[in-house]
């Protein structure tokens, strides 16, 4: 299927990365969220964003007025009718998803990919709440979406070929590579191996092996990340790396995934990381 038009569900902090990513690749791209105040708060932030990128010259005004261009704000699910595939980006909670995808199933087209965004429910699980599970799919993209290449495509066990094929087409058509799940065990690929190796840096610090800094140091200049673990969880969020966790240890069975009391005892402080100005780091 020929894609066009986008819809993204969620003005967060991913969602507005993606949209920003599919309207600068041309999609005629509406990003939608039923909480008014987020959708003008997100429009502000990108604004923002992208003129900190054509001072930095990466981009061009002509740029930043062609994202805007074919970038549309909408509170009314209805608006995304004619799109053809629509990404969920909202809250990481299998009801209100579930109850989102049963209301896009009243307005669109059989043919309609809805993707999500999901880091770990299950979009087997998510495609049964579906009168056409076929058309349901994961597109795990990573944070900050614009500049990271990867995106992970997951296979649900009732994803057809044609929704598959035309979901790795459009991420090649927006310049990203897509590496495909063929199951979706919990995790995917990236999460399963970057999140225990997260909590293991929660446990090295807790058991007053180095201080964070040097742990972030040893993982930086010796394996070549760009960030080193710690600061990575202040980056992506405490409470949404503890979510993880909880998810790979519950679905896995595995104590070997149990997470961290250090990591647990941060996010009951409100030490979320960046976003609250506090993590592992004062920001
Ligand atoms: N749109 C377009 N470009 C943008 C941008 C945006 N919104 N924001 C930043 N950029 C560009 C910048 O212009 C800059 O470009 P150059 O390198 O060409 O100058 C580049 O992105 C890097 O930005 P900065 O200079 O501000 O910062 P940096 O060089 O320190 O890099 C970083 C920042 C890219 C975040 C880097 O530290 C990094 O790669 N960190 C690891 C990130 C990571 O691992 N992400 C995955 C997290 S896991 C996940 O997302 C999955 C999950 O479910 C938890």
């Amino acid at each position: 299927m020929k894609i066009n038009k986008t819809s993204v569900l969620g003005a967060g902090q991913m969602g507005i990365g993606i949209a920003q990513v599919f309207a600068s690749n041309n999609f005629k791209t509406i990003i939608y969220d039923n909480n008014e105040k987020n959708l003008k708060k997100s429009e502000q932030n990108l604004n923002k964003q992208l003129d900190k990128l054509i001072e930095k010259e990466k981009i061009t005004q002509s740029d930043k007025d062609n994202i805007f261009k074919n970038l549309s704000f909408s509170n009314k699910l209805e608006d995304s009718k004619d799109s053809e595939l629509i990404i969920e980006a909202i809250i990481e909670n299998f009801e209100i998803k579930t109850s989102v995808f049963k209301e896009l199933e009243k307005i669109c087209s059989k043919e309609t990919i809805i993707a999500s965004n999901t880091s770990s429910i299950s979009i087997t699980q998510m495609a049964s709440a579906l009168e056409h599970p076929e058309r349901m799919i994961g597109m795990h993209f990573m944070n900050p979406v614009p500049v990271m290449k990867l995106i992970e495509v997951i296979r649900g066990m009732q994803t057809s070929d044609s929704t598959y094929q035309s979901t790795v087409d459009v991420c090649e058509k927006i310049d990203k590579t897509a590496v495909t799940a063929k199951a979706d065990y919990p995790g995917f690929i990236v999460n399963r191996i970057l999140v225990p190796m997260i909590n293991e840096a929660f446990y090295a610090l807790m058991e007053g092996l180095a201080e964070p800094e040097q742990i972030d140091t040893a993982m930086k200049l010796g394996t070549n990340q760009p960030m080193g673990p710690l600061e990575l969880a202040d980056f992506v969020g405490l409470d949404t790396l503890l979510s993880i966790c909880e998810i790979l240890h519950k679905d896995l069975g595995d104590p070997k995934y149990r997470p961290c009391p250090l990591l647990r005892k941060y996010v009951e402080a409100g030490w979320y990381g960046r976003k609250t100005s506090r993590g592992v780091y004062k920001y």
